[in-house]
């Protein structure tokens, strides 16, 4: 009896080890504990996509040790430049579809199921709560409804004159430092956050004692944020409450809570008055909309605080970076530069509306291209909740789908000698035979960026302003920039420039 035991047991094992080397397929997904992922049409997995090279018998899943944000960056990078197609990577308990090319990326826009976000988004929530870009279901739904409507093409006439102030005030600030060597990173995000406060809670940071505390704070939570995401090991709850900086982000969340509550309730306050938000001194406000709809119930006070928190937190670093690359890369250019500048010079006047704004042209394209390049936000990313067909894949609950922003910006197919800085690629005549998932730095589909139009005047309007004031020029070569992982495109070396005023 016991040898009929031992033999099933053994030939039961050298089954399973039989199927582990035979399967070219799944191979050693065996020993993982994630949904295997199949095709659609029953062609072999390898036939239909790409499976990453194991770095041990557990697949990807120990990939990351010991790296840091640089190499976790690097790391997707490698792959899209030698697999040149989309890709999957195996982990312990999920696998990941890590899209590089607008094809794929259609198939996965195609599936109306596929709108919760992947795992980074779950670090936001100390800080955003659910708000528009974490929340999905309904939730998000309602949300979404609610505040498209503030950011229609009319209404941002009214945010015209915040960005005109900032900018104008920004170029003030760097006369002291013309000729001098100018850190990007260190000068621009004063005027980014400025812009997105007064637009979402209508206060000036410049006119509020407290201000200096709250930008520091903003920064201090987007720092924890991105440490946070650039270490695999913290991706994990409980190692990141025990080892990581948990405690130290819920006090600075607390701190920047604080902040916004108080203005909110002032701003509650002004409204009950029967001031409406919108008195003839007070500026309009994102915030105003909300507070209508919270009169009219269709969001509570907590729901207000999330979405102001999380237009604060969208509207602040991703402007900043595509300001800081617009304006990196004019310096690298400065034949680019003098026709940006011979436009704005002719176009730009004491009054410009949003439709003056649009007869910028050539600074647009020179914009789309550095956002093209660089885009702010990188890498978003989806989970899929329950199995999802994807093209003719079809992958299992909890996979995560990666959609690599700056490699599907490089695609050759699309972008000819992609590392050319090139504005005319957004010429109509270049851009009317394009993939239109080929260019999405602002994402695509249902879970698009609800403020690119807020975001892309801003962008006009200070780096018009900085052109019309000086002429800019390269200190850091672009040869030298290293990237590190994480939501927002961060540079790991200083941006370096300096400016030439330019005579008035
Ligand atoms: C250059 C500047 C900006 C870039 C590159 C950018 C990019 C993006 C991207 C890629 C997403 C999609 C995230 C995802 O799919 O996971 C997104 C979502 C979002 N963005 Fe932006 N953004 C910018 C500026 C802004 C501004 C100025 C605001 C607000 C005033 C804003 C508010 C939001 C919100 C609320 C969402 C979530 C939308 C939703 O899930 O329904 N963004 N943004």
């Amino acid at each position: 009896m016991i040898l009929y035991l031992l033999a099933l047991v053994s030939s039961f094992i050298l089954f399973w080890i039989y199927k582990i080397i035979s399967d070219e397929d799944q191979g050693f997904t065996y020993l993982l504990l994630c949904p295997k992922t199949r095709t659609v049409d029953g062609t072999k997995l390898s036939d239909a996509v790409r499976i990453s090279k194991p770095g041990t018998i557990f697949r990807n899943t120990f990939d990351f040790v010991n790296f840091n944000a640089e190499k976790l960056f690097n790391y997707s990078r490698g792959f899209a430049n030698e697999y040149k197609c989309s890709y999957l990577l195996h982990f312990l308990v999920a696998t990941s579809y890590n899209v590089i090319r607008a094809e794929d990326l259609e198939d996965v826009m195609k599936e109306p199921d596929l709108i919760t976000k992947g795992v980074y988004y779950h670090f936001l929530e100390d800080f955003l709560g659910s708000g528009l870009l974490t929340s999905a279901g309904n939730k998000w739904h309602n949300r979404r409804k609610l505040l498209t409507p503030s950011f229609h093409f009319t209404i941002l006439e009214r945010f015209i004159d915040i960005f005109r102030s900032e900018s104008g005030k920004f170029v003030k600030d760097l006369v002291p430092l013309a000729g001098e060597q100018l850190v990007l990173q260190e000068v621009i995000p004063k005027t980014t956050l400025n812009i997105i406060c007064e637009s979402a809670l209508g206060i000036k940071l410049s006119e509020v004692d407290s201000a200096d505390f709250y930008r520091k704070t903003i920064k201090k939570i987007e720092h924890l944020e991105m440490e946070r995401s650039g270490n695999f090991l913290m991706y994990f709850d409980f190692i990141y409450n025990w080892f990581g900086t948990k405690t130290e982000l819920v006090k600075e969340c607390s701190k920047a809570h604080t902040f916004t509550s108080e203005i909110i309730n002032k701003r509650r306050e002004g409204f009950q008055g029967g001031d409406g938000g919108v008195g003839r001194k007070k500026r309009f406000a994102l915030l105003d909309n909300l507070l209508i709809h919270e009169k009219e119930g269709l969001i509570d006070g907590q729901g207000v605080c999330e979405e102001v928190d999380t237009l604060t937190f969208e509207g602040f670093d991703t402007t900043s970076t595509g300001v800081m690359f617009t304006i990196f890369m004019l310096g690298q250019h400065q034949d680019i530069q003098q026709l940006a500048f011979e436009e704005v010079k002719s176009v730009v006047n004491e009054n410009m509306t949003v439709s003056n704004y649009s007869n910028l042209q050539y600074l647009e394209r020179v914009i789309k291209e550095s956002l093209r390049l660089y885009p702010p936000v990188p890498y978003v990313s989806r989970e899929v909740v329950k199995e999802s067909k994807v093209g003719n894949l079809i992958l299992g609950p909890k996979s995560d789908i990666s959609i690599h922003i700056f490699d599907i910006h490089r695609d050759p197919k699309y972008y000819p000698d992609p590392e050319r800085f090139d504005p005319d690629r957004f010429l109509p005549i270049n851009t009317e035979n394009r993939h239109p998932f080929a260019y999405i730095p602002f994402s695509a589909g249902l879970r698009n960026c609800i403020g690119q139009k807020f975001a892309m005047l801003e962008l006009k309007s200070i780096v018009a302003a900085v052109l019309k004031n000086y002429k800019i020029l390269p200190v850091t070569k672009r040869e030298d920039l290293r990237f590190e992982a994480g939501l927002i495109l961060r540079p790991s070396i200083d941006l370096v420039i300096k400016l030439e005023k330019r005579a008035d």
